[in-house]
Protein backbone atom coordinates (compact mmCIF):
# COMPACT_ATOMS: atom_id res chain seq x y z
CA UNK A 1 0.00 0.00 0.00
CA UNK A 2 1.24 3.59 -0.47
CA UNK A 3 0.51 7.09 0.01
CA UNK A 4 1.13 9.78 -2.50
CA UNK A 5 0.62 13.48 -2.30
CA UNK A 6 0.42 14.62 -5.69
CA UNK A 7 -1.22 14.42 -8.37
CA UNK A 8 1.38 13.36 -11.01
CA UNK A 9 2.49 10.74 -8.65
CA UNK A 10 -1.25 9.20 -8.49
CA UNK A 11 -1.95 9.52 -12.12
CA UNK A 12 1.41 7.68 -12.41
CA UNK A 13 0.97 5.01 -10.65
CA UNK A 14 -2.92 4.44 -11.91
CA UNK A 15 -1.73 4.87 -15.37
CA UNK A 16 1.38 1.98 -14.69
CA UNK A 17 -2.42 -0.16 -13.49
CA UNK A 18 -4.23 0.74 -16.48
CA UNK A 19 -1.49 -0.61 -18.69
CA UNK A 20 -2.23 -3.84 -17.21
CA UNK A 21 -5.26 -3.90 -18.01
CA UNK A 22 -6.35 -3.94 -14.49
CA UNK A 23 -9.79 -2.14 -12.96
CA UNK A 24 -10.01 0.50 -10.18
CA UNK A 25 -12.03 1.38 -7.59
CA UNK A 26 -12.34 4.94 -5.72
CA UNK A 27 -13.40 5.50 -2.03
CA UNK A 28 -13.45 9.32 -1.31
CA UNK A 29 -13.02 10.07 2.61
CA UNK A 30 -12.33 12.85 4.50
CA UNK A 31 -10.06 10.34 6.64
CA UNK A 32 -10.28 9.70 10.46
CA UNK A 33 -11.88 6.17 9.10
CA UNK A 34 -14.18 3.89 10.75
CA UNK A 35 -16.34 0.67 9.80
CA UNK A 36 -18.33 2.45 7.48
CA UNK A 37 -15.44 3.67 5.21
CA UNK A 38 -14.13 0.51 6.00
CA UNK A 39 -17.22 -1.09 4.14
CA UNK A 40 -16.57 1.08 1.35
CA UNK A 41 -12.65 -0.07 0.76
CA UNK A 42 -13.97 -3.65 1.68
CA UNK A 43 -16.80 -3.68 -1.52
CA UNK A 44 -14.25 -1.88 -3.63
CA UNK A 45 -11.81 -4.23 -2.91
CA UNK A 46 -14.26 -7.11 -3.88
CA UNK A 47 -15.19 -5.52 -6.70
CA UNK A 48 -11.99 -3.88 -8.58
CA UNK A 49 -8.20 -5.40 -8.76
CA UNK A 50 -7.18 -2.30 -7.07
CA UNK A 51 -8.89 0.21 -5.06
CA UNK A 52 -7.58 4.06 -4.67
CA UNK A 53 -8.78 6.11 -1.50
CA UNK A 54 -8.52 9.73 -0.99
CA UNK A 55 -8.13 11.16 1.99
CA UNK A 56 -8.96 14.74 2.06
CA UNK A 57 -10.30 17.23 4.20
CA UNK A 58 -11.60 19.31 1.62
CA UNK A 59 -11.94 22.79 3.06
CA UNK A 60 -14.43 24.56 0.28
CA UNK A 61 -16.83 22.11 1.29
CA UNK A 62 -16.92 23.44 4.94
CA UNK A 63 -18.96 27.19 5.77
CA UNK A 64 -17.03 29.97 7.38
CA UNK A 65 -18.72 28.69 10.88
CA UNK A 66 -17.95 25.13 10.40
CA UNK A 67 -15.77 22.51 11.26
CA UNK A 68 -12.57 22.57 9.10
CA UNK A 69 -10.26 23.07 11.88
CA UNK A 70 -11.39 20.77 14.09
CA UNK A 71 -12.15 18.47 11.48
CA UNK A 72 -10.29 15.08 13.21
CA UNK A 73 -7.02 14.16 11.11
CA UNK A 74 -5.00 10.96 11.94
CA UNK A 75 -3.45 9.70 8.45
CA UNK A 76 -1.20 6.97 10.59
CA UNK A 77 -4.34 5.80 11.67
CA UNK A 78 -5.87 5.53 8.28
CA UNK A 79 -3.30 3.94 6.49
CA UNK A 80 -3.47 0.90 8.74
CA UNK A 81 -6.69 0.51 7.87
CA UNK A 82 -6.76 0.88 4.55
CA UNK A 83 -3.79 -1.52 4.31
CA UNK A 84 -5.73 -4.38 6.96
CA UNK A 85 -8.74 -3.57 4.16
CA UNK A 86 -6.96 -4.49 1.12
CA UNK A 87 -6.32 -0.96 -0.30
CA UNK A 88 -3.48 -0.51 -2.87
CA UNK A 89 -3.14 3.36 -3.17
CA UNK A 90 -3.80 6.47 -0.91
CA UNK A 91 -4.40 9.80 -2.26
CA UNK A 92 -3.50 12.59 0.58
CA UNK A 93 -3.21 16.25 -1.02
CA UNK A 94 -2.17 18.98 0.45
CA UNK A 95 -5.20 21.46 -0.21
CA UNK A 96 -2.93 23.67 -2.44
CA UNK A 97 -2.39 20.82 -4.67
CA UNK A 98 -5.99 20.45 -5.10
CA UNK A 99 -7.14 24.51 -5.08
CA UNK A 100 -3.87 26.22 -6.46
CA UNK A 101 -4.11 29.80 -6.80
CA UNK A 102 -6.66 31.25 -9.03
CA UNK A 103 -8.70 28.16 -8.58
CA UNK A 104 -12.24 29.52 -10.04
CA UNK A 105 -14.03 26.40 -11.66
CA UNK A 106 -16.82 24.54 -9.77
CA UNK A 107 -19.67 21.69 -10.22
CA UNK A 108 -22.70 23.58 -9.21
CA UNK A 109 -25.76 21.52 -8.91
CA UNK A 110 -29.66 22.28 -8.47
CA UNK A 111 -32.51 19.95 -7.55
CA UNK A 112 -30.94 17.28 -5.33
CA UNK A 113 -29.14 20.36 -3.42
CA UNK A 114 -32.72 22.84 -2.70
CA UNK A 115 -33.83 21.09 0.15
CA UNK A 116 -31.87 19.25 3.61
CA UNK A 117 -28.53 19.83 3.96
CA UNK A 118 -28.31 22.19 0.80
CA UNK A 119 -31.01 24.36 2.62
CA UNK A 120 -28.87 25.01 5.95
CA UNK A 121 -25.02 24.42 4.15
CA UNK A 122 -25.51 26.76 1.17
CA UNK A 123 -21.76 26.35 -0.31
CA UNK A 124 -21.44 22.88 0.55
CA UNK A 125 -22.55 20.62 -2.28
CA UNK A 126 -20.83 22.79 -4.44
CA UNK A 127 -17.81 21.86 -2.60
CA UNK A 128 -18.32 18.16 -2.22
CA UNK A 129 -19.05 17.84 -6.01
CA UNK A 130 -16.12 20.11 -7.49
CA UNK A 131 -13.93 18.16 -4.94
CA UNK A 132 -15.29 14.60 -6.32
CA UNK A 133 -14.91 15.66 -9.55
CA UNK A 134 -11.42 16.58 -9.39
CA UNK A 135 -10.82 12.95 -7.92
CA UNK A 136 -12.64 11.77 -10.68
CA UNK A 137 -10.72 12.86 -13.32
CA UNK A 138 -7.62 12.24 -11.68
CA UNK A 139 -8.12 8.76 -10.43
CA UNK A 140 -10.79 8.12 -13.47
CA UNK A 141 -12.28 5.07 -11.54
CA UNK A 142 -14.42 2.40 -13.20
CA UNK A 143 -16.46 2.32 -10.08
CA UNK A 144 -16.65 5.47 -7.00
CA UNK A 145 -17.95 4.11 -3.45
CA UNK A 146 -20.36 6.11 -1.46
CA UNK A 147 -22.33 5.34 1.77
CA UNK A 148 -26.21 6.20 2.26
CA UNK A 149 -25.49 8.01 5.45
CA UNK A 150 -24.46 10.91 3.40
CA UNK A 151 -28.07 10.03 1.25
CA UNK A 152 -28.27 13.88 -0.12
CA UNK A 153 -24.80 13.45 -1.09
CA UNK A 154 -24.91 10.27 -2.87
CA UNK A 155 -28.15 11.15 -4.89
CA UNK A 156 -26.23 14.53 -5.98
CA UNK A 157 -23.48 12.86 -7.29
CA UNK A 158 -25.68 10.35 -8.94
CA UNK A 159 -27.12 13.40 -10.42
CA UNK A 160 -23.76 14.69 -11.66
CA UNK A 161 -22.55 11.97 -12.77
CA UNK A 162 -25.28 11.39 -15.04
CA UNK A 163 -25.86 14.84 -16.11
CA UNK A 164 -21.93 15.64 -17.30
CA UNK A 165 -21.09 12.26 -18.65
CA UNK A 166 -18.65 11.32 -16.13
CA UNK A 167 -19.22 7.09 -17.20
CA UNK A 168 -18.00 5.93 -13.74
CA UNK A 169 -20.54 3.45 -11.65
CA UNK A 170 -21.62 4.89 -8.49
CA UNK A 171 -21.74 1.96 -5.77
CA UNK A 172 -24.20 2.99 -2.91
CA UNK A 173 -23.37 1.14 0.95
CA UNK A 174 -25.31 0.45 3.62
CA UNK A 175 -25.25 2.54 6.76
CA UNK A 176 -22.88 1.43 9.31
CA UNK A 177 -24.35 1.48 12.95
CA UNK A 178 -22.77 0.95 16.33
CA UNK A 179 -24.01 -1.76 18.29
CA UNK A 180 -26.70 0.31 19.99
CA UNK A 181 -27.75 2.29 16.53
CA UNK A 182 -25.44 5.35 16.67
CA UNK A 183 -24.68 5.43 12.62
CA UNK A 184 -20.95 5.70 12.55
CA UNK A 185 -19.37 9.09 11.57
CA UNK A 186 -16.11 10.86 12.70
CA UNK A 187 -17.71 13.56 13.98
CA UNK A 188 -18.82 11.39 16.80
CA UNK A 189 -15.77 11.43 18.44
CA UNK A 190 -17.02 15.47 19.52
CA UNK A 191 -19.40 14.21 21.40
CA UNK A 192 -19.09 13.88 25.35
CA UNK A 193 -19.87 10.64 27.08
CA UNK A 194 -23.75 12.42 27.88
CA UNK A 195 -23.96 13.42 24.55
CA UNK A 196 -23.01 10.33 23.25
CA UNK A 197 -25.76 8.49 24.89
CA UNK A 198 -28.39 11.55 23.55
CA UNK A 199 -27.43 10.45 20.35
CA UNK A 200 -29.34 7.93 20.49
CA UNK A 201 -32.05 9.77 19.83
CA UNK A 202 -31.48 9.76 16.25
CA UNK A 203 -31.53 6.31 14.98
CA UNK A 204 -34.63 5.83 17.96
CA UNK A 205 -36.56 8.29 16.40
CA UNK A 206 -36.14 7.26 12.86
CA UNK A 207 -37.04 3.76 14.24
CA UNK A 208 -40.80 4.86 15.28
CA UNK A 209 -41.02 6.47 11.61
CA UNK A 210 -39.97 3.61 9.64
CA UNK A 211 -42.30 1.14 12.30
CA UNK A 212 -45.14 4.01 11.30
CA UNK A 213 -44.30 3.41 7.25
CA UNK A 214 -44.21 -0.22 7.67
CA UNK A 215 -47.49 -0.28 9.70
CA UNK A 216 -49.40 1.52 6.77
CA UNK A 217 -48.61 5.31 7.47
CA UNK A 218 -48.55 7.04 3.79
CA UNK A 219 -49.20 10.45 5.32
CA UNK A 220 -45.21 12.32 4.51
CA UNK A 221 -46.37 15.47 7.48
CA UNK A 222 -47.40 12.21 10.28
CA UNK A 223 -44.53 10.58 9.79
CA UNK A 224 -42.61 13.83 10.79
CA UNK A 225 -44.49 14.19 13.07
CA UNK A 226 -44.03 11.08 14.95
CA UNK A 227 -40.19 11.69 14.48
CA UNK A 228 -39.95 15.21 15.60
CA UNK A 229 -42.06 14.22 18.59
CA UNK A 230 -39.60 11.88 19.89
CA UNK A 231 -36.58 13.89 19.05
CA UNK A 232 -38.56 16.29 20.92
CA UNK A 233 -37.99 14.12 24.25
CA UNK A 234 -34.49 14.15 24.39
CA UNK A 235 -33.07 17.80 26.01
CA UNK A 236 -29.90 17.67 24.20
CA UNK A 237 -31.68 17.35 20.64
CA UNK A 238 -31.79 20.74 18.93
CA UNK A 239 -33.65 19.65 15.27
CA UNK A 240 -32.16 21.47 12.42
CA UNK A 241 -34.98 19.37 9.94
CA UNK A 242 -36.77 16.16 9.51
CA UNK A 243 -37.98 16.02 5.87
CA UNK A 244 -39.17 13.25 3.46
CA UNK A 245 -38.40 13.56 0.12
CA UNK A 246 -38.34 11.25 -3.04
CA UNK A 247 -34.83 9.94 -3.07
CA UNK A 248 -33.89 10.34 -6.84
CA UNK A 249 -34.78 13.95 -7.18
CA UNK A 250 -34.82 14.90 -3.26
CA UNK A 251 -37.79 16.88 -3.69
CA UNK A 252 -40.64 17.02 -0.70
CA UNK A 253 -43.61 14.35 -1.02
CA UNK A 254 -46.96 14.59 0.48
CA UNK A 255 -47.61 10.76 0.34
CA UNK A 256 -45.67 7.72 0.15
CA UNK A 257 -44.77 5.82 -2.41
CA UNK A 258 -42.01 4.55 -4.72
CA UNK A 259 -38.27 5.30 -3.01
CA UNK A 260 -38.36 7.84 -0.45
CA UNK A 261 -35.94 9.41 1.59
CA UNK A 262 -36.79 9.62 5.80
CA UNK A 263 -33.82 11.81 6.20
CA UNK A 264 -33.04 14.25 9.88
CA UNK A 265 -30.15 16.39 10.93
CA UNK A 266 -29.97 17.34 14.77
CA UNK A 267 -27.70 19.00 16.60
CA UNK A 268 -26.66 17.26 19.80
CA UNK A 269 -24.69 20.26 21.93
CA UNK A 270 -22.81 21.42 19.25
CA UNK A 271 -22.21 18.68 16.82
CA UNK A 272 -24.33 18.73 13.80
CA UNK A 273 -25.29 14.82 13.20
CA UNK A 274 -27.33 13.07 10.14
CA UNK A 275 -29.06 10.25 9.81
CA UNK A 276 -31.89 8.58 7.89
CA UNK A 277 -33.27 5.79 5.95
CA UNK A 278 -34.87 4.88 2.63
CA UNK A 279 -37.86 3.01 2.20
CA UNK A 280 -39.81 1.39 -1.30
O1 LIG B 1 -18.47 12.13 2.39
C1 LIG B 1 -17.35 12.68 2.52
O2 LIG B 1 -16.52 12.28 3.34
C2 LIG B 1 -16.98 13.88 1.65
O3 LIG B 1 -18.10 14.69 1.45
C3 LIG B 1 -16.33 13.49 0.31
C4 LIG B 1 -17.28 12.70 -0.57
C5 LIG B 1 -15.08 12.66 0.59
C6 LIG B 1 -15.91 14.75 -0.44
O4 LIG B 1 -15.02 15.52 0.28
Amino acid sequence: MKVVKTIQEAREIIAAWRKEGLSVGLVPTMGYLHEGHQSLIAKSVSQNDRTVVSVFVNPIQFGPNEDLEAYPRDLNRDMQLVEATGGDLIFNPEPSEMYPPHFTSFIDTTETTELLCGAVRPIHFRGVCTVVGKLFNIVRPDRAYFGQKDAQQLATIRRFVRDLNFGIEIVPCPIVREADGLAKSSRNTYLSPAERQAALILSKSLKLGKEAIENGEKDAKKVIEIIKANLATEPLARIDYVEVVDFENIQRVDTISGETLVAIAVYIGKTRLIDNFIIG
